[in-house]
């Protein structure tokens, strides 16, 4: 259900209340079909070809959550609640002349399906007691994926937020949707949202971004990959006092424009993948003290650059690869 088809109040109460049981990903139901007709061929457990024995690439296989959990011969793959942390998503947005981009040949996930698998990792990556393939399952591991899960840190931080927070207004959600924007409650019944434009990346401008001001108090995800802003927009971004994830990865933004955002106070996860960031940029990032993880590969940035930049804020992990 979209939100366009909510006109009074009370229907947009009802409609968000469908959409954000909706935003629940269910695994089996809406992942599993995608990574069995994209990945898997390449990805399950090991099996015999014309007498030959074929190991999954990578040694890592998709055929079962406690191998996904698992990850592959270079480690894990998957931090659940966080996307940009979790190489299964990583490797779905490489760009497609990247020898990591997958998969490797075939049909690329949809734009919708990869926002399915980002949603389903920002919810935590739960597998809903899907196990799979128990060919090679270490003991006890089907035990261990059973357990509940606990909460996790960044949701005990929007339960916190939401009490500051008033609920949406039909008023609110109709200028986001102006702007082309798509809003959807981090969790059901959540007056704090995330937003994209992963619909239309190439038509989100400064203005669009402009026009999310109205809900300034509400979003803590924000999602403006790839899309067509400039510093002017970052100048928009440093007045959501509750932001906390923002992806500005491969945009036009420079080293001045970051200064606007010197003044966030809760952001914790800034993604400047594939954008002109320099070492002097990151000298703004140094006084946003809240920040947790700024991701920089394939920036301008130097690994002195981010050393400075993770003495100044403790707890702060930064990689320029
Ligand atoms: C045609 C075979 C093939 C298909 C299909 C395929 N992969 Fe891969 N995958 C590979 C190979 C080969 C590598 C190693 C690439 C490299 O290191 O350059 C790899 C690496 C990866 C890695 C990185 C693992 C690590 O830690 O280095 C992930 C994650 C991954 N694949 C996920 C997927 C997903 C998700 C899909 C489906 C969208 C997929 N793969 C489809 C062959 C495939």
């Amino acid at each position: 259900m979209s939100i366009s088809v909510c006109r009074s109040v009370f229907f947009v109460i009802a409609c968000l209340a469908a959409s954000s049981v909706r935003a629940a990903v269910n695994f089996e139901k809406d992942l599993l079909p995608v990574l069995t007709k994209k990945c898997i061929d390449c990805h399950k457990a090991p099996y015999e070809e014309n007498g030959k024995k074929k190991e999954p690439k990578v040694g890592l296989r998709l055929d079962a959550s406690w191998a996904i959990v698992k990850g592959s011969e270079n480690g894990p793959i998957l931090t659940p609640g966080a996307p940009d942390k979790s190489g299964l998503y990583e490797v779905v947005m490489l760009p497609k002349d990247d020898d990591g981009h997958m998969p490797p040949k075939g049909d690329d996930l949809t734009s919708e399906e990869i926002k399915l698998l980002k949603t389903w990792i920002e919810e935590g990556a739960d597998f809903g007691g899907w196990l799979g393939s128990a060919q090679g399952m270490p003991a006890g591991a089907a035990t261990e994926m059973a357990k509940p899960h606990k909460p996790r840190e960044h949701e005990l931080f929007f339960t916190a937020l939401e009490k500051e927070v008033k609920p949406l207004s039909d008023d609110l959600l109709a200028k986001a949707k102006a702007a082309g924007a798509q809003v959807a409650p981090v969790k059901v019944e959540s007056p704090l949202l995330r937003v994209d434009f992963l619909t239309g990346v190439s038509k989100c401008d400064d203005e669009k971004v402009a026009a999310l001001l109205p809900l300034k108090e509400n979003i803590v995800q924000l999602d403006l990959g790839r899309t067509i802003l400039t510093d002017a927009a970052l100048k928009t971004l440093g007045q959501l006092p509750r932001l906390i994830s923002l992806d500005l990865r491969q945009t036009k933004i420079t080293d001045a424009g970051l200064e606007s955002l010197s003044g966030l106070k809760k952001l914790r996860t800034l993604n400047l993948y594939g954008t002109e960031i320099t070492d002097a940029g990151l000298k703004h990032l140094a006084k946003i003290k809240s920040l947790k993880n700024v991701y920089l590969w394939q920036s301008k940035a130097t690994k002195a650059g981010v050393k400075q930049l993770a003495a100044a804020v403790p707890g702060l992990k930064a990689s320029v690869e």
